[in-house]
């Protein structure tokens, strides 16, 4: 796991964007692993500016998000799929069928993750998995008490989960309970990951994750284990980090190595 450390959320967006359009420049075909919340939203706009400077192009790309709120419809202006089109799809040249959101109206939803899984594999599997986390540390909906193994399924939303994204619905008892979401298994699949964290409310989220024993009380931190995990975080995310005079440097030479 590296750390990159960087004095502002924009400056970490648009490494991280590099690392992503490095990626598609070297393999147009490659296949994203996608995330939303408002942490990525700076580098999705970053990768757009490129696409319009015809930098790199997502023509041949193809997505799998991680996860969507079981019971919204698509078009809802807050479900994951509505979200994935506003701050990305529609801002760049992808193909939009070869987006994957999951179905938040799967009546059956075994059915729904067991497909989303088969057609992750059809396509090789993931190549750079985008990860924002939750405030206790949570990656895509894999709430404390998942397992580290775990696959692409139902899950239920903690009450912080709900309070944290209460901001985006008119209130608390419009978000949903549940969701469909990528495992914590399934996510570590991925070859590359690549997850921002900003601000000091995810101070003890990116602690928790990097510097704290490898838990299902925080999913994140089974990324400890993979060989090609990034964070990019901004100095507040990184605040309580022990060793973060060491990754600030370290991070940016292994980052030039690569
Ligand atoms: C939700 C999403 C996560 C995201 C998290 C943080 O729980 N399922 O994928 O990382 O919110 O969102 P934000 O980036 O808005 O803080």
């Amino acid at each position: 796991m590296e750390v990159i450390i960087c004095k502002t959320a924009e400056e970490a967006s648009r490494l991280a964007a590099d690392m992503i359009a490095g990626l598609v420049k070297k393999n147009p075909k490659c296949v994203l692993g996608l995330a939303t919340g408002s942490t990525p939203v700076k580098m999705y706009a970053e990768l757009a500016k490129d696409v319009k400077a015809k930098k790199i192009s997502f023509k041949n790309v193809k997505s799998w998000n991680l996860d969507e709120y079981y019971g919204l419809a698509p078009t809802h202006d807050q479900s994951y799929r509505y979200f994935m089109n506003e701050n990305f799809f529609d801002l760049i040249d992808i193909d939009k069928k070869n987006t994957h959101v999951l179905n938040g109206l799967a009546k059956d939803w075994k059915k729904e993750v067991k497909a989303y899984e088969a057609a992750i594999a059809k396509a090789g599997g993931i190549d750079l998995q985008v990860l924002g986390i939750g405030s206790d540390g949570h990656i895509a909906f894999n709430e404390p008490g998942s397992a580290l193994t775990s696959r692409t399924r139902l899950v239920s939303l903690t009450p912080q989960t709900i309070k944290d994204n209460a901001r985006f619905f008119k209130k608390a008892a419009d978000v949903p309970k549940y969701a469909l979401s990528m495992g914590v298994g399934t996510i570590c699949e991925a070859k590359t990951v690549v997850l921002l964290a900003f601000g000091k409310n995810k101070a003890d989220a990116v602690k928790g994750a990097v510097e704290g024993g490898i838990s299902q009380y925080c999913t994140a931190s089974a990324l400890q284990m993979h060989q090609d995990a990034w964070f990019f975080c901004d100095e507040e995310a990184a605040s309580k980090l022990k060793l973060k005079k060491y990754y600030a440097w370290r991070g940016l030479e292994e980052l030039a190595r690569r």
